[in-house]
Protein backbone atom coordinates (compact mmCIF):
# COMPACT_ATOMS: atom_id res chain seq x y z
CA UNK A 1 0.00 0.00 0.00
CA UNK A 2 1.74 3.41 -0.80
CA UNK A 3 2.48 5.90 2.18
CA UNK A 4 -0.41 8.54 1.62
CA UNK A 5 1.41 11.88 0.57
CA UNK A 6 0.55 15.85 0.43
CA UNK A 7 0.92 16.23 -2.58
CA UNK A 8 1.80 15.41 -6.49
CA UNK A 9 3.39 16.94 -9.61
CA UNK A 10 1.79 15.71 -12.42
CA UNK A 11 2.22 16.05 -16.67
CA UNK A 12 3.10 17.17 -19.06
CA UNK A 13 2.52 13.94 -20.36
CA UNK A 14 2.94 11.65 -23.26
CA UNK A 15 0.27 9.07 -24.90
CA UNK A 16 -1.01 6.08 -22.29
CA UNK A 17 -0.32 2.41 -23.28
CA UNK A 18 -0.77 -0.69 -22.95
CA UNK A 19 -3.82 -2.17 -20.10
CA UNK A 20 -4.49 -2.00 -16.59
CA UNK A 21 -6.70 -3.11 -13.74
CA UNK A 22 -8.36 -0.15 -11.22
CA UNK A 23 -9.74 -1.45 -7.43
CA UNK A 24 -13.20 -2.59 -6.92
CA UNK A 25 -16.42 -1.12 -6.84
CA UNK A 26 -16.61 1.39 -3.84
CA UNK A 27 -20.65 1.31 -3.83
CA UNK A 28 -20.23 -2.70 -4.51
CA UNK A 29 -17.87 -3.09 -1.81
CA UNK A 30 -19.51 -0.95 1.22
CA UNK A 31 -22.71 -3.06 0.66
CA UNK A 32 -21.14 -6.27 0.24
CA UNK A 33 -20.01 -6.13 3.81
CA UNK A 34 -23.03 -4.79 5.07
CA UNK A 35 -25.49 -7.46 3.72
CA UNK A 36 -22.52 -10.17 4.39
CA UNK A 37 -23.02 -9.24 8.08
CA UNK A 38 -26.47 -9.43 8.38
CA UNK A 39 -26.93 -12.54 6.48
CA UNK A 40 -26.73 -15.98 7.84
CA UNK A 41 -23.81 -17.73 6.90
CA UNK A 42 -20.08 -16.84 5.61
CA UNK A 43 -19.79 -14.19 2.47
CA UNK A 44 -16.70 -14.36 0.34
CA UNK A 45 -16.08 -10.72 -1.42
CA UNK A 46 -13.52 -11.44 -4.19
CA UNK A 47 -12.32 -7.94 -5.60
CA UNK A 48 -13.29 -5.62 -2.56
CA UNK A 49 -11.89 -2.29 -2.75
CA UNK A 50 -8.81 -1.48 -0.01
CA UNK A 51 -9.61 1.81 -0.06
CA UNK A 52 -10.20 4.15 3.54
CA UNK A 53 -13.90 4.57 2.69
CA UNK A 54 -14.75 0.96 2.68
CA UNK A 55 -12.37 -0.12 5.21
CA UNK A 56 -13.88 1.82 7.64
CA UNK A 57 -17.16 0.22 7.23
CA UNK A 58 -15.49 -3.31 7.70
CA UNK A 59 -14.20 -1.47 10.91
CA UNK A 60 -17.52 -0.20 11.81
CA UNK A 61 -19.13 -4.61 11.44
CA UNK A 62 -16.32 -5.69 13.70
CA UNK A 63 -17.13 -3.15 16.14
CA UNK A 64 -20.74 -4.57 16.36
CA UNK A 65 -19.62 -7.70 16.41
CA UNK A 66 -19.16 -9.49 13.41
CA UNK A 67 -16.03 -11.38 12.34
CA UNK A 68 -14.66 -10.37 8.84
CA UNK A 69 -11.41 -12.28 7.95
CA UNK A 70 -9.00 -10.52 5.48
CA UNK A 71 -7.57 -14.15 3.77
CA UNK A 72 -5.61 -11.73 0.92
CA UNK A 73 -5.67 -8.31 0.25
CA UNK A 74 -8.92 -7.51 -2.04
CA UNK A 75 -10.48 -10.60 -0.38
CA UNK A 76 -13.19 -10.72 2.88
CA UNK A 77 -14.47 -13.22 4.35
CA UNK A 78 -17.76 -11.93 6.66
CA UNK A 79 -19.15 -14.07 9.09
CA UNK A 80 -23.06 -12.67 8.91
CA UNK A 81 -24.79 -12.96 12.60
CA UNK A 82 -28.33 -12.96 10.71
CA UNK A 83 -30.71 -10.10 10.77
CA UNK A 84 -30.93 -9.85 14.64
CA UNK A 85 -27.44 -10.42 15.71
CA UNK A 86 -25.44 -7.14 15.97
CA UNK A 87 -24.68 -6.00 18.98
CA UNK A 88 -23.94 -2.35 20.12
CA UNK A 89 -20.36 -0.65 20.50
CA UNK A 90 -19.81 2.01 23.19
CA UNK A 91 -17.65 3.44 21.14
CA UNK A 92 -18.09 6.23 18.43
CA UNK A 93 -18.47 4.14 14.91
CA UNK A 94 -15.87 6.10 12.46
CA UNK A 95 -17.24 6.28 8.98
CA UNK A 96 -14.13 8.13 7.50
CA UNK A 97 -14.68 10.32 4.66
CA UNK A 98 -17.59 7.79 3.69
CA UNK A 99 -21.12 9.52 2.85
CA UNK A 100 -22.18 5.89 1.71
CA UNK A 101 -21.17 4.21 4.95
CA UNK A 102 -22.64 6.91 7.02
CA UNK A 103 -26.23 7.43 5.10
CA UNK A 104 -26.35 3.63 4.87
CA UNK A 105 -25.77 2.84 8.20
CA UNK A 106 -27.88 5.51 9.81
CA UNK A 107 -30.97 3.34 7.84
CA UNK A 108 -29.57 -0.25 8.94
CA UNK A 109 -28.74 1.30 12.45
CA UNK A 110 -31.74 2.78 13.21
CA UNK A 111 -33.88 -0.57 13.44
CA UNK A 112 -31.27 -1.97 16.10
CA UNK A 113 -32.31 -2.26 19.85
CA UNK A 114 -28.91 -0.42 20.49
CA UNK A 115 -27.88 3.19 20.41
CA UNK A 116 -25.29 3.89 17.96
CA UNK A 117 -22.94 7.31 16.92
CA UNK A 118 -21.72 7.90 13.55
CA UNK A 119 -18.70 10.17 13.29
CA UNK A 120 -16.82 10.89 9.91
CA UNK A 121 -14.00 13.38 9.02
CA UNK A 122 -14.25 16.67 8.54
CA UNK A 123 -15.47 16.70 4.93
CA UNK A 124 -18.05 14.82 6.12
CA UNK A 125 -19.05 16.25 8.77
CA UNK A 126 -20.03 18.84 6.91
CA UNK A 127 -22.48 16.94 4.55
CA UNK A 128 -26.43 16.65 4.57
CA UNK A 129 -27.80 14.34 6.61
CA UNK A 130 -31.52 15.24 6.90
CA UNK A 131 -31.98 13.47 3.50
CA UNK A 132 -31.78 10.58 5.82
CA UNK A 133 -32.93 11.51 8.60
CA UNK A 134 -36.40 12.74 7.96
CA UNK A 135 -37.50 10.07 6.03
CA UNK A 136 -36.26 7.34 8.44
CA UNK A 137 -37.68 9.25 11.30
CA UNK A 138 -41.07 9.01 9.30
CA UNK A 139 -40.53 5.41 10.10
CA UNK A 140 -40.65 6.03 13.34
CA UNK A 141 -36.94 6.47 14.00
CA UNK A 142 -35.34 8.91 16.32
CA UNK A 143 -31.95 10.26 15.16
CA UNK A 144 -30.41 13.45 16.36
CA UNK A 145 -27.63 15.65 14.64
CA UNK A 146 -25.63 18.77 15.03
CA UNK A 147 -27.56 21.51 13.81
CA UNK A 148 -28.12 21.77 10.46
CA UNK A 149 -28.33 17.94 9.85
CA UNK A 150 -24.88 17.59 9.98
CA UNK A 151 -23.06 14.73 11.73
CA UNK A 152 -22.58 12.89 14.52
CA UNK A 153 -25.49 10.69 14.36
CA UNK A 154 -26.70 9.76 17.51
CA UNK A 155 -28.93 7.32 16.42
CA UNK A 156 -31.52 5.68 19.36
CA UNK A 157 -32.32 2.07 19.58
CA UNK A 158 -35.42 0.16 20.27
CA UNK A 159 -37.61 2.26 17.97
CA UNK A 160 -40.15 -0.01 16.27
CA UNK A 161 -39.44 0.61 12.73
CA UNK A 162 -42.89 0.64 10.22
CA UNK A 163 -42.85 1.22 6.31
CA UNK A 164 -43.22 4.22 4.24
CA UNK A 165 -44.09 5.13 0.97
CA UNK A 166 -41.37 7.61 0.06
CA UNK A 167 -40.94 9.83 -2.87
CA UNK A 168 -36.90 11.18 -2.40
CA UNK A 169 -36.90 14.69 -3.25
CA UNK A 170 -33.24 14.11 -4.61
CA UNK A 171 -31.98 11.08 -6.51
CA UNK A 172 -29.82 9.40 -4.15
CA UNK A 173 -28.97 6.13 -4.00
CA UNK A 174 -27.98 6.61 -0.72
CA UNK A 175 -31.23 7.20 0.62
CA UNK A 176 -32.69 4.94 -1.12
CA UNK A 177 -30.69 2.43 0.59
CA UNK A 178 -31.00 3.88 4.01
CA UNK A 179 -34.57 3.78 3.36
CA UNK A 180 -34.24 -0.26 2.16
CA UNK A 181 -32.06 -1.10 4.46
CA UNK A 182 -34.19 0.33 7.76
CA UNK A 183 -37.29 -1.45 5.60
CA UNK A 184 -36.03 -5.08 6.54
CA UNK A 185 -36.79 -4.56 9.88
CA UNK A 186 -39.67 -2.62 9.54
CA UNK A 187 -43.31 -3.87 9.47
CA UNK A 188 -45.32 -3.93 6.78
CA UNK A 189 -44.17 -2.59 3.01
CA UNK A 190 -41.35 0.36 2.20
CA UNK A 191 -41.31 1.32 -1.25
CA UNK A 192 -38.76 4.24 -2.37
CA UNK A 193 -39.95 6.43 -5.60
CA UNK A 194 -37.44 8.75 -7.07
CA UNK A 195 -37.52 11.59 -9.77
CA UNK A 196 -34.70 9.44 -11.73
CA UNK A 197 -33.18 6.08 -11.50
CA UNK A 198 -30.40 5.79 -9.64
CA UNK A 199 -27.44 3.14 -8.79
CA UNK A 200 -29.39 -0.16 -7.55
CA UNK A 201 -27.12 -2.41 -5.98
CA UNK A 202 -27.98 -2.51 -3.12
CA UNK A 203 -31.57 -3.86 -4.68
CA UNK A 204 -29.85 -6.18 -6.97
CA UNK A 205 -27.71 -7.36 -3.68
CA UNK A 206 -30.56 -8.28 -1.68
CA UNK A 207 -32.01 -10.36 -3.68
CA UNK A 208 -28.75 -12.16 -5.05
CA UNK A 209 -28.89 -12.64 -0.59
CA UNK A 210 -32.33 -14.30 -1.01
CA UNK A 211 -34.39 -11.07 0.05
CA UNK A 212 -37.86 -10.96 -2.00
CA UNK A 213 -37.64 -6.93 -3.74
CA UNK A 214 -39.47 -5.16 -6.68
CA UNK A 215 -37.82 -2.85 -8.76
CA UNK A 216 -37.88 -1.37 -11.72
CA UNK A 217 -36.00 2.16 -12.76
CA UNK A 218 -37.61 4.76 -10.46
CA UNK A 219 -38.89 2.49 -7.78
CA UNK A 220 -38.49 0.06 -5.48
CA UNK A 221 -40.47 -2.10 -3.10
CA UNK A 222 -39.56 -4.87 -0.21
CA UNK A 223 -41.30 -5.74 3.18
CA UNK A 224 -39.78 -6.72 6.33
CA UNK A 225 -39.70 -10.07 8.12
CA UNK A 226 -37.20 -12.05 5.12
CA UNK A 227 -33.62 -13.72 6.48
CA UNK A 228 -30.98 -12.37 4.27
CA UNK A 229 -28.71 -16.01 2.83
CA UNK A 230 -24.56 -15.68 2.78
CA UNK A 231 -23.31 -15.52 -0.99
CA UNK A 232 -20.60 -14.69 -2.57
CA UNK A 233 -19.74 -11.61 -3.99
CA UNK A 234 -17.62 -10.91 -6.71
CA UNK A 235 -16.79 -7.24 -6.99
CA UNK A 236 -15.87 -5.38 -10.41
CA UNK A 237 -13.34 -2.90 -11.08
CA UNK A 238 -14.75 0.53 -10.09
CA UNK A 239 -16.44 2.48 -13.23
CA UNK A 240 -15.63 5.96 -11.10
CA UNK A 241 -11.86 4.64 -10.67
CA UNK A 242 -11.67 3.94 -14.48
CA UNK A 243 -13.02 7.39 -15.29
CA UNK A 244 -10.39 8.91 -14.90
CA UNK A 245 -7.87 6.84 -17.37
CA UNK A 246 -10.42 7.21 -19.85
CA UNK A 247 -10.84 10.49 -19.78
CA UNK A 248 -6.62 10.62 -19.81
CA UNK A 249 -6.58 8.24 -22.78
CA UNK A 250 -9.19 10.47 -24.82
CA UNK A 251 -7.64 13.31 -24.27
CA UNK A 252 -4.09 12.53 -24.77
CA UNK A 253 -2.66 12.40 -28.24
CA UNK A 254 -1.45 8.28 -29.68
CA UNK A 255 -3.18 6.95 -26.38
CA UNK A 256 -4.55 3.69 -26.95
CA UNK A 257 -5.25 1.94 -23.39
CA UNK A 258 -7.40 -0.79 -22.38
CA UNK A 259 -8.93 -0.86 -18.81
CA UNK A 260 -9.93 -4.45 -17.66
CA UNK A 261 -13.14 -5.65 -16.27
CA UNK A 262 -14.85 -2.65 -15.29
CA UNK A 263 -18.85 -2.58 -14.23
CA UNK A 264 -20.79 -1.14 -16.71
CA UNK A 265 -24.60 -0.41 -14.78
CA UNK A 266 -25.84 1.68 -17.20
CA UNK A 267 -27.06 3.38 -14.31
CA UNK A 268 -22.90 4.54 -13.68
CA UNK A 269 -21.86 4.99 -17.50
CA UNK A 270 -23.29 8.25 -18.46
CA UNK A 271 -19.89 9.11 -18.85
CA UNK A 272 -19.57 7.21 -21.59
CA UNK A 273 -22.71 8.20 -23.56
CA UNK A 274 -21.52 12.05 -23.08
CA UNK A 275 -17.69 11.24 -23.67
CA UNK A 276 -18.90 9.22 -27.06
CA UNK A 277 -21.44 12.38 -27.81
CA UNK A 278 -18.64 14.25 -27.52
CA UNK A 279 -16.53 12.55 -30.37
CA UNK A 280 -14.73 10.03 -27.99
CA UNK A 281 -13.60 6.82 -29.34
CA UNK A 282 -14.09 4.21 -26.37
CA UNK A 283 -14.74 0.50 -27.63
CA UNK A 284 -16.84 -1.70 -25.18
CA UNK A 285 -14.74 -5.14 -25.46
CA UNK A 286 -16.06 -8.64 -24.11
CA UNK A 287 -19.48 -7.52 -22.37
CA UNK A 288 -20.16 -10.24 -19.99
CA UNK A 289 -21.26 -10.57 -16.40
CA UNK A 290 -19.98 -11.06 -12.76
CA UNK A 291 -22.09 -11.75 -9.86
CA UNK A 292 -25.24 -10.45 -12.12
CA UNK A 293 -23.40 -7.07 -12.78
CA UNK A 294 -22.62 -6.25 -16.29
CA UNK A 295 -18.66 -5.76 -16.55
CA UNK A 296 -16.66 -5.15 -19.61
CA UNK A 297 -12.74 -4.11 -20.70
CA UNK A 298 -12.74 -0.50 -21.83
CA UNK A 299 -10.77 0.18 -25.24
CA UNK A 300 -9.70 3.50 -25.32
CA UNK A 301 -8.05 5.36 -28.17
CA UNK A 302 -7.57 9.33 -28.33
CA UNK A 303 -10.05 11.13 -30.34
CA UNK A 304 -10.51 15.25 -31.07
CA UNK A 305 -13.45 16.33 -28.47
CA UNK A 306 -16.18 18.89 -28.78
CA UNK A 307 -18.23 20.37 -26.62
CA UNK A 308 -21.92 19.57 -26.29
CA UNK A 309 -24.70 20.11 -23.81
CA UNK A 310 -24.88 17.51 -20.95
CA UNK A 311 -28.73 16.53 -20.42
CA UNK A 312 -30.25 16.89 -17.35
CA UNK A 313 -31.42 13.52 -16.77
CA UNK A 314 -28.38 11.75 -17.24
CA UNK A 315 -26.90 13.45 -14.13
CA UNK A 316 -27.45 10.48 -11.58
CA UNK A 317 -26.01 8.63 -13.99
CA UNK A 318 -22.38 10.35 -13.91
CA UNK A 319 -22.69 12.20 -10.63
CA UNK A 320 -19.09 10.92 -9.63
CA UNK A 321 -17.25 11.29 -13.08
CA UNK A 322 -18.31 15.47 -13.72
CA UNK A 323 -14.89 16.33 -11.97
CA UNK A 324 -13.50 13.73 -15.16
CA UNK A 325 -16.53 15.82 -17.41
CA UNK A 326 -15.07 19.06 -16.41
CA UNK A 327 -11.60 17.97 -17.60
CA UNK A 328 -12.57 16.66 -20.79
CA UNK A 329 -14.37 19.64 -21.57
CA UNK A 330 -11.85 22.17 -21.01
CA UNK A 331 -9.85 19.94 -23.45
CA UNK A 332 -12.60 20.14 -26.02
CA UNK A 333 -13.23 22.63 -29.07
CA UNK A 334 -16.15 24.79 -28.25
CA UNK A 335 -18.54 24.65 -24.88
CA UNK A 336 -19.57 22.37 -22.90
CA UNK A 337 -23.06 23.19 -20.61
CA UNK A 338 -23.42 21.24 -17.34
CA UNK A 339 -27.01 22.09 -15.26
CA UNK A 340 -29.16 20.15 -13.21
CA UNK A 341 -26.04 19.09 -11.15
CA UNK A 342 -26.52 20.96 -8.30
CA UNK A 343 -25.63 17.88 -5.87
CA UNK A 344 -21.91 18.26 -7.14
CA UNK A 345 -22.15 21.00 -4.42
CA UNK A 346 -22.51 18.39 -1.26
CA UNK A 347 -20.37 15.94 -2.27
CA UNK A 348 -16.60 15.45 -0.70
CA UNK A 349 -16.03 18.78 -2.17
CA UNK A 350 -18.07 21.73 -3.48
CA UNK A 351 -17.77 19.77 -7.09
CA UNK A 352 -18.99 22.77 -8.91
CA UNK A 353 -16.53 25.66 -6.82
CA UNK A 354 -13.60 23.59 -6.30
CA UNK A 355 -13.08 22.38 -10.65
CA UNK A 356 -14.15 26.10 -11.34
CA UNK A 357 -11.25 27.31 -9.52
CA UNK A 358 -8.90 24.71 -10.26
CA UNK A 359 -9.63 24.68 -14.01
CA UNK A 360 -9.87 28.99 -13.63
CA UNK A 361 -5.66 28.50 -11.99
CA UNK A 362 -5.07 26.31 -15.50
CA UNK A 363 -6.27 29.36 -17.20
CA UNK A 364 -9.35 27.53 -18.64
CA UNK A 365 -12.13 30.58 -19.61
CA UNK A 366 -15.50 28.71 -17.31
CA UNK A 367 -18.30 30.81 -16.05
CA UNK A 368 -19.92 28.62 -12.86
CA UNK A 369 -23.72 28.63 -12.11
CA UNK A 370 -25.85 27.40 -8.88
CA UNK A 371 -26.30 24.12 -10.68
CA UNK A 372 -23.18 23.31 -12.77
CA UNK A 373 -20.77 25.61 -15.71
CA UNK A 374 -20.22 26.29 -18.92
CA UNK A 375 -16.60 25.29 -19.91
CA UNK A 376 -15.15 26.41 -22.97
CA UNK A 377 -12.44 24.44 -24.10
CA UNK A 378 -8.99 25.60 -24.05
CA UNK A 379 -5.06 25.06 -23.08
CA UNK A 380 -4.19 24.30 -19.95
CA UNK A 381 -1.11 26.10 -18.34
CA UNK A 382 0.74 25.08 -15.21
CA UNK A 383 -0.12 25.86 -11.42
CA UNK A 384 -0.67 24.75 -8.27
CA UNK A 385 -4.44 22.76 -7.41
CA UNK A 386 -5.58 22.82 -3.98
CA UNK A 387 -8.01 19.72 -4.22
CA UNK A 388 -9.36 20.29 -0.94
CA UNK A 389 -9.38 16.96 0.56
CA UNK A 390 -11.70 15.65 -2.33
CA UNK A 391 -10.17 12.17 -3.98
CA UNK A 392 -12.20 13.03 -7.26
CA UNK A 393 -10.81 16.15 -7.64
CA UNK A 394 -7.38 15.45 -7.58
CA UNK A 395 -7.41 12.42 -9.63
CA UNK A 396 -8.89 14.57 -12.51
CA UNK A 397 -6.30 16.95 -12.17
CA UNK A 398 -3.22 14.94 -12.71
CA UNK A 399 -5.17 13.93 -15.78
CA UNK A 400 -5.34 17.32 -16.93
CA UNK A 401 -1.95 18.06 -15.99
CA UNK A 402 -1.15 15.31 -18.78
CA UNK A 403 -1.91 18.06 -21.45
CA UNK A 404 -0.80 21.07 -19.79
CA UNK A 405 2.11 23.26 -21.06
CA UNK A 406 4.29 22.85 -17.46
CA UNK A 407 3.61 20.89 -14.21
CA UNK A 408 0.97 21.06 -12.32
CA UNK A 409 1.51 20.86 -8.29
CA UNK A 410 -1.51 19.11 -6.71
CA UNK A 411 -1.94 19.80 -2.63
CA UNK A 412 -4.41 17.70 -0.02
CA UNK A 413 -4.39 14.39 -2.30
CA UNK A 414 -4.23 11.95 0.84
CA UNK A 415 -7.90 11.33 0.45
CA UNK A 416 -7.34 9.72 -2.95
CA UNK A 417 -7.07 6.49 -0.75
CA UNK A 418 -10.47 6.61 -0.06
CA UNK A 419 -11.25 5.06 -3.88
CA UNK A 420 -8.41 4.47 -5.43
CA UNK A 421 -4.69 3.94 -2.76
CA UNK A 422 -2.82 2.46 -6.00
CA UNK A 423 -3.78 5.92 -8.15
CA UNK A 424 -0.47 6.70 -8.72
CA UNK A 425 1.15 3.66 -9.66
CA UNK A 426 -1.52 2.48 -11.39
CA UNK A 427 -1.70 5.40 -13.40
CA UNK A 428 1.79 6.04 -14.45
CA UNK A 429 2.30 2.19 -15.56
CA UNK A 430 -0.93 3.53 -17.86
CA UNK A 431 2.11 6.29 -18.72
CA UNK A 432 0.59 9.26 -17.00
CA UNK A 433 3.70 11.62 -15.46
CA UNK A 434 2.70 12.01 -12.00
CA UNK A 435 4.82 11.47 -8.81
CA UNK A 436 4.17 12.09 -5.16
CA UNK A 437 6.02 14.79 -3.87
C1 LIG B 1 -23.32 6.24 -3.88
C2 LIG B 1 -24.28 7.12 -4.34
C3 LIG B 1 -23.96 8.47 -4.82
C4 LIG B 1 -22.50 8.62 -5.17
C5 LIG B 1 -21.59 8.05 -4.12
C6 LIG B 1 -21.88 6.58 -3.91
C7 LIG B 1 -23.74 4.93 -3.38
O1 LIG B 1 -24.29 9.40 -3.81
O2 LIG B 1 -22.19 9.99 -5.36
O3 LIG B 1 -20.24 8.20 -4.48
O4 LIG B 1 -22.89 4.04 -3.21
O5 LIG B 1 -24.95 4.75 -3.14
P1 LIG B 1 -25.77 10.04 -3.68
O6 LIG B 1 -26.72 8.96 -3.34
O7 LIG B 1 -25.64 11.05 -2.58
O8 LIG B 1 -26.03 10.67 -5.01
Amino acid sequence: MPMPTEGWVAGPGGPLRGSVRVPGDKSISHRAVMLGALAEGTTRVRGFLEGEDTRATVRVFEQLGVRIETPNASERVIHGVGLHGLQGSGAALECGNAGTGMRLLAGLLAAQPFDSLLIGDASLSSRPMHRVIEPLSAMGARIDAETGGLPPLRIHGGRLLHGIDYATPVASAQVKSALLLAGLFAQGETVVREPHPTRDYTERMLSAFGWPIVFAPGVVRLSGGHVLRATDVDVPADFSSAAFLVVAATIVPGSDLLIEAVGMSPRRTGLLRVLRAMGADIETVEPREHSGEPVADLRVRHAALHGVEVPGYIVPDMIDEFPALFVAAAAARGATVIRGAGELRVKESDRIATMVAGLRSLGIVIEEAADGAVINGGRFGGGTIDSHGDHRIAMSFAVAAQLARSEVRINDVANVTTSFPDFVSTATAAGLALRNA
